[in-house]
Formats: C-alpha cells, structure tokens, sequence
C-alpha cells in the first residue's frame, strides 16, 4: 500500500513486482485519491489486474476538490479512514474465499496507520520507507533536533539566513558533515504553507516505525553504511536494503505500469541524434513548484551555460500555472535543445548514452536511477528530505554537485553549476566517481550482493514465503 504520489508509487509497485516474481499473490491497494488521479489520463485504462496480482481501491475520505489539500490533509484524511477500509477489505475476502488470505502488509512508511490493522490480523508488517537512508536518518532526527532546541525556526524568510542553520548535526557521527540546513524541510520551513502539520506527523510515523516487523529502504549498504549502522542502532526492528529496486527489478513487467501522466516518447528519438555524454536532462520529479520568478532564472542560468540539453517541465509545476517560457529563452537556446511540457520516461532516459549530466530535485528515486546509470548530478533540492539526499550526495557520495535550494535560484550561479558539471575539472571527478558507485549499486544487487541477500531475507525470514 503507497502513499498516494508517485515517488511512492513507483518504488512500492517495483517491490510488489519482486515479491510476485518470488511466488506472492500481490493485491496492490491505490487510495481512491490516486485512482481518480489515474483515471484523468487516457494511459490510466490500461491499469490491469492479472490472476496473482491485482490493484484494488479503497476509500480514503478525502475530498475530490484538490486545490484545497495540503500534504497534511491528505495524510490525516487517510489515517482516519484507510484503517477500517483496508480491514474491512482483508476479512471480507478472506471470508469470501476468492483470494488466498492476507499473510502480510506492505506498507509505505508514512502510511503508518496499516500498522493497527497488521498488529488486529496478526500480520507480519513491513514498513517501506521509500527514501534513502539519510533522508529517513534526517527525520528520526527531528525530536532530538528540537529537544536540543536548535528547531523549528520561526518563519521561513528569516530561516534561510538564519545562521543556526549552519549548525551542525554532530552529534550522529554519520551525519555529522550534515547542518541543520541539510535536514528535511519540514524542520527547517515548518511555517510554509504546504508544510502545516507535517513535522509533527513526520514525528509520529517516525515512533511508529518501531512497531514493524521490518523497515525495508531502496538504497544498499555500499552508498550508505554509516547512517544504515545509526538507524538500526536507533530503532527496533531490522533494517533491510534492498535497492536500487530498478537493479533488482530485472524480471520484464508483467503489465503496464500506472501513471498519472503521459509520457512523452520523443525525446529518446530527439536523444538519438545527439553525441554521447553531451546533454543535460533536466527534471523536477512529480511534485516540486517554483515561482516563475525562479523558472526565469533557472531558464536563463541554462541558456547562459550554452550546453545542450533535455528539459522536462511538468505543467503543474509553476505557482500559479505555466504562461510561457521567459522572453528570449528560446531564441537563445534554439538548436541546442528540447523542451517537453509534461512527462517522459526517465529510467530510459538516464540510462541513454548521449545524457552526460542531470540536474535533478534530489528526489530519491530520480538520484538512484541516476545512480545506477552513473550519470552525475547537479542537485537543486525543493521539499522534504531532498536537501539531505542533496548534501550527502555533492559531499559524502562526491556524485553530484550542488545548486542549492530551489526556493534561492539564481541564474549565475546555475550556470556556474552547469559548467562545471560538463565541462570542468570538478565534473569531471565527479563522473569518474559517478561510474565507480554505478559499480557499487549493481554489485548490490547481483547475486550474493547485499541488497540481493536482503531481498531473500524479507521474502524468507520476515514474510516468510515457503522455500
Ligand atoms: C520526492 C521524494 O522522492 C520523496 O521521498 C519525497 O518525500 C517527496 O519528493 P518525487 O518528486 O516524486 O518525490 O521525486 P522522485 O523520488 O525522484 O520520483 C519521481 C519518479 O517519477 C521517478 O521514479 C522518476 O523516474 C519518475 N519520473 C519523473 C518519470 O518517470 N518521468 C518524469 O518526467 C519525471
């Protein structure tokens, strides 16, 4: 059961993949928010069911009126309804028969709430916390951050030159290259209007995560040992790695996969005629927002740094919604690049010869398939743990480079980045170290790797599957 976005969606559906491939039958459980979400593209009415591994929706009691949610609502929406729907849904069918009974909850590590009816069921419960390890040791964090009063600041335009952000969190010896700047936003910009509510849920689905069978993460043990080592000495059950997913994923997709939006196929074609390692793919994952004040200086840095590149720009992704792009941009960059308005299919992408470079939100899914591809990145972090995946990736991992955040975009510095990330002596570090982890990813989940063993060990000892 993901969290409804598709951040969530897509590394939950990868694990379900895996564990049908294993010999699971997987009902895949959307929140009727996510399936009114499907149904609005055309691509949505191939979303199938087969025999052993079928998506069934269930009620979640949030409104159909969207401009209206906050992250908030829409979690406390599902806490207070998704626990009696999914009950309800697992002892009908056990009672009906059709199915073969429940023998254990997947879950999405903020969906927390399944732990009640897992523990009512005497399921086994795993918890997938879709982030990276960092990103997750970041929240785990966020009591002890305010018990040494060092959070929540006050207000969001003080906070980003507030030199307490720069303190460091010293404390956790893997963490301690991290300031509190790093740490997920939620701290850091509690009075941004999309964050209302969420430093405590995230408090809360952090004491929670003591109560699974299992914490399951999609990263491996190579990239993040330190801060693997601090959580499993911080919390009660056993820790799991099991990415890249995309590594293990190998089996060929047994159906389509669900998507709120259209991919655009043409620019693989447009890639083709391009020379290797010459374009920058540019993405901003499924929910980061900037002003258009900051898509003109993103535009501008980009035409300045005169590369050629790939620029996916989702719709929805501007305040107040997309008029146009900055007068000048396209003369400046005609030739040299593609512009897509929507959505494209990214694992193929990262994973073609003529990408040399990605300027990404620092979403986790995105830096792991960037990962996995050895593709270095230029890192322009937006919301929640993305400025932690951030940090330790242009520091720690030495994979990236960083912009710095969204909300403080400027063009020179952009194009500064871009540069260096092509062309410089920096970028070129960073790309020879890029290939080095893409090594380390894949030896994780080759056989006898260390995501390879997890997986066994979840299917095995946690979920128990027979031999
Ligand atoms: C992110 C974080 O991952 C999540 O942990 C955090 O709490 C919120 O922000 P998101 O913006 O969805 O979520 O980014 P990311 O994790 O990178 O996931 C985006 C996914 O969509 C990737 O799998 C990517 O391949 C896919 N994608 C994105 C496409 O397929 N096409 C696109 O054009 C853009």
């Amino acid at each position: 059961m993901p969290f409804p976005a598709q951040g969530h969606m897509n590394p939950l559906l990868k694990l379900a993949k895996l564990l049908h491939s294993k010999g699971f039958f997987i009902t895949f459980i959307h929140t009727a928010l996510y399936h009114r979400r499907l149904l609005r593209t055309s691509s949505s009415s191939s979303v199938s069911s087969s025999a052993s591994f079928r998506f069934v929706t269930i009620d979640d009691g949030v409104s159909e009126d969207e401009s209206t949610h906050t992250l908030h609502y829409v979690q406390d929406c599902m806490r207070r309804h998704c626990p009696a729907s999914l009950r309800e849904l697992l002892v009908r069918e056990e009672d009906e028969g059709v199915v073969p009974p429940a023998t254990c909850i997947v879950s999405d590590g903020v969906m927390s709430f399944t732990l009640g009816v897992a523990e009512e069921l005497r399921l086994p419960q795993v918890l997938f916390w879709t982030m990276s390890a960092c990103g997750f040791m970041g929240y785990l964090l966020f009591e002890e951050i305010i018990k040494r009063d060092m959070a929540p600041l006050k207000d969001d335009v003080t906070a980003r030159n507030d030199a307490r952000l720069d303190a460091r969190i010293d404390w956790v010896p893997a963490m301690k290259n991290a300031r509190l700047r790093d740490m997920p936003t939620f701290i850091t910009h509690p009075s941004h209007p999309k964050h209302q509510g969420m430093l405590e849920f995230m408090i809360e689905e952090c004491r929670n995560a003591s109560r699974a069978t299992a914490i399951v993460l999609n990263t491996f043990d190579a990239l993040e040992l330190p801060v693997l080592d601090a959580i499993s000495a911080s919390l009660a059950p056993p820790v799991l790695t099991v990415g890249p997913l995309m590594g293990l994923n190998n089996n060929k997709l047994i159906f389509e996969e669900p998507k709120v939006w259209q991919e655009e196929m043409g620019c693989l074609k447009w890639l083709e005629a391009q020379q290797d390692s010459s374009v920058l793919y540019i993405n901003f994952g499924s929910i980061a927002v900037m002003t258009s004040a900051q898509l003109s200086e993103l535009a501008f840095g980009i035409a300045g740094s005169g590369c050629r590149f790939l620029w996916v720009v989702r719709p929805d992704s501007v305040d107040g919604g997309l008029d146009g792009l900055p007068a000048g941009f396209v003369e400046e960059t005609m030739g040299r690049g593609l512009m897509i308005m929507g959505w494209c299919p990214q694992e193929e992408v990262l994973g073609h010869r003529a990408v040399g470079g990605f300027m990404t939100h620092s979403g986790w899914n995105s830096m792991l398939e960037s990962v996995i591809e050895g593709v270095p990145m230029a890192c322009l972090p937006s919301v929640a743990e993305q400025p932690t995946n951030s940090r330790f990736a242009c520091g720690e991992w030495a994979v990236g480079l960083e912009i710095g955040l969204i909300g403080d975009l400027k063009r020179e510095r952009v194009e500064g980045v871009i540069r260096e990330l092509m062309e410089g002596e920096k970028g070129r570090e960073i790309r020879k170290r890029a290939l080095e982890v893409k090594e380390e990813a894949w030896r994780a989940v080759k056989p006898g790797g260390s995501s390879y063993v997890n997986l066994d060990k979840l299917v095995y000892d946690v979920l128990k599957a027979p031999m």
